[in-house]
């Protein structure tokens, strides 16, 4: 075994081991972020919470799950995100995958950087998800759910995950960035890689399938980017294209780490939020009553499902300076794990916070799309895309159920189901076999 990887196989290993004794000892903070941990992500939460605004952990960092402290972090300029680039944003020592001339799509990408550049790229591509850019794009969207809901196979069970909850935000984000052809296998594919990676490396093969997703992703934007040189379209890609010519502040490393941040936290985060969306309207007869009856209600239904199942449980800063923070001493450069999905269950904000009620009033105050200047770019479009699913999936099926039990994803910080076995029965207003009517 060559050097660099026996060192970074021991890195692994130790981290690994460091993460599961602190784990296993108590510590909240190792609770919610060590791989080998059984302790539910809400109740860390809640030991986090009352533990104080912010808890210390032994790991040398700390963690925040009060709402009104998350939000205020956030918010909070004396807080970054810069020393988390290269190290995956986590709380333990990892190795740079493929050095720095490969693209990372968290790492390099504008999620990771600190004004003003963070300012400077995010503007490139903001244009593309204000509430107007996303009203003329809802006719499309549609058209896209229609057209999945079309497709299924309404005689035997199906996996919703695989055959509708992954395949409308796929084609929605190809859409946007001007991919001609999506290749779903291969982006769900990434998707679940990087998705795996954003807890952390702790397995030397999870770096090696991380590499080689890192390697195929850059090919596939180096040629999207050459295809849309040369045929300029109304999309994401071309427009970056055309923006970075006229900066030169802008380089190719920018342009391709923004394309592969968009179809990473476009497409895994939106694909969670429809499954798990779905399985709580399944599993909460009353709610998914009360939608088919009313399908207006499916945008406070999406809010609630993003406060109560978020797709994205947590994210992180660092201290940028010596502060202190609601009572707390951070030293310049220690980290704070922020528990978004924390403070989506604190009490003093959403009473009675563990159950799932649609009718929520505040349910969309929820922190899933974090805030301040990092403050999800996409949080519009998700927003849309899940109330459309919804939406048309249970006035398509209203006597849509579970077909067996969906299997959780192993992920912390992506929160989902891999499958999602339902039966659909024939759609609503379809004329029933006459061997079927009642007699
Ligand atoms: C339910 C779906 C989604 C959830 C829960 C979600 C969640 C988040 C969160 C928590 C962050 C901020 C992380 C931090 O503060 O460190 C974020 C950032 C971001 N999201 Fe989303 N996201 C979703 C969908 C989308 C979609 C559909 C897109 C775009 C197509 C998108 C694009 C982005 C981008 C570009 C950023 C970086 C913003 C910045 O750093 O300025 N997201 N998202």
């Amino acid at each position: 075994m060559p050097a660099t990887r026996l060192r970074n196989a021991l890195s692994l290993w130790t981290t690994r081991t460091v993460l599961r004794a602190h784990s296993l000892f108590g510590d909240p903070l190792a609770q919610v972020i060590s791989p080998s941990s059984a302790v539910p992500l809400v109740d860390a939460y809640r030991r986090v919470r009352l533990a104080g605004p912010m808890a210390r952990s032994r790991l040398g960092a700390w963690a925040t799950a009060r709402y009104s402290v998350v939000s205020q972090l956030l918010r909070d300029p004396r807080f970054g995100v810069v020393a988390f680039a290269g190290d995956s944003r986590g709380f333990v020592p990892q190795p740079r995958v493929g050095g720095d001339a490969l693209v990372h799509p968290i790492n390099d990408s504008f999620l990771s950087l600190d004004p003003p550049r963070h300012t400077r790229l995010r503007r490139l591509v903001a244009p593309w998800f204000t509430p107007r850019a996303l009203r003329a794009r809802t006719d499309r969207i549609e058209g896209v759910v229609r057209r999945r809901l079309d497709a299924l196979d309404t005689s035997q069970p199906v996996d919703l995950m695989a055959d509708f909850a992954t395949s409308v935000p796929v084609e929605v984000i190809c859409d946007l960035l001007g991919v001609p052809r999506p290749e779903h296998e291969r982006f769900v594919a990434w998707g679940q890689v990087l998705a795996t990676a954003l807890d952390g490396l702790f397995e030397l093969r999870e770096l090696d399938r991380l590499h080689a997703t890192m390697v195929e992703m850059e090919a596939f934007f180096r040629e999207l980017t050459d295809f849309r040189r040369r045929n300029p379209g109304d999309d994401v890609v071309s427009e970056l294209v055309r923006s970075s010519g006229e900066d030169d502040q802008v380089t190719a490393h920018d342009l391709l780490a923004t394309s592969e941040l968009l179809l990473v936290a476009g497409f895994e985060t939106t694909v969670n939020l429809i499954g798990n969306g779905v399985l709580a309207l399944l599993t909460h007869r009353e709610a998914r009553e009360r939608l088919v009856a009313d399908p207006g209600l499916a945008e406070n239904a999406v809010e609630e499902v993003l406060r109560h199942d978020s797709p994205v449980q947590f994210t992180a800063r660092v201290a940028k300076e010596d502060l202190v923070f609601h009572g707390a001493r951070l030293r310049r450069g220690e980290p704070v794990l922020v528990l978004l999905s924390g403070a989506n269950r604190d009490p003093s904000v959403f009473p009675d916070p563990d159950r799932f009620d649609v009718d929520r009033a505040n349910a969309r105050d929820h922190l899933s799309f974090s805030g301040g200047v990092h403050y999800c770019l996409g949080a519009g479009l998700a927003r849309l895309e899940g109330a459309v699913a919804v939406r048309e999936l249970f006035t398509r099926f209203p006597r849509l159920e579970l077909a067996g039990r969906p299997r959780p994803r192993a992920t912390k910080l992506i929160h989902g189901v891999r499958d999602l076995p339902v039966r659909c029965h024939e759609p609503a207003g379809a004329v029933a076999p006459p061997s079927a009517a009642p007699a």
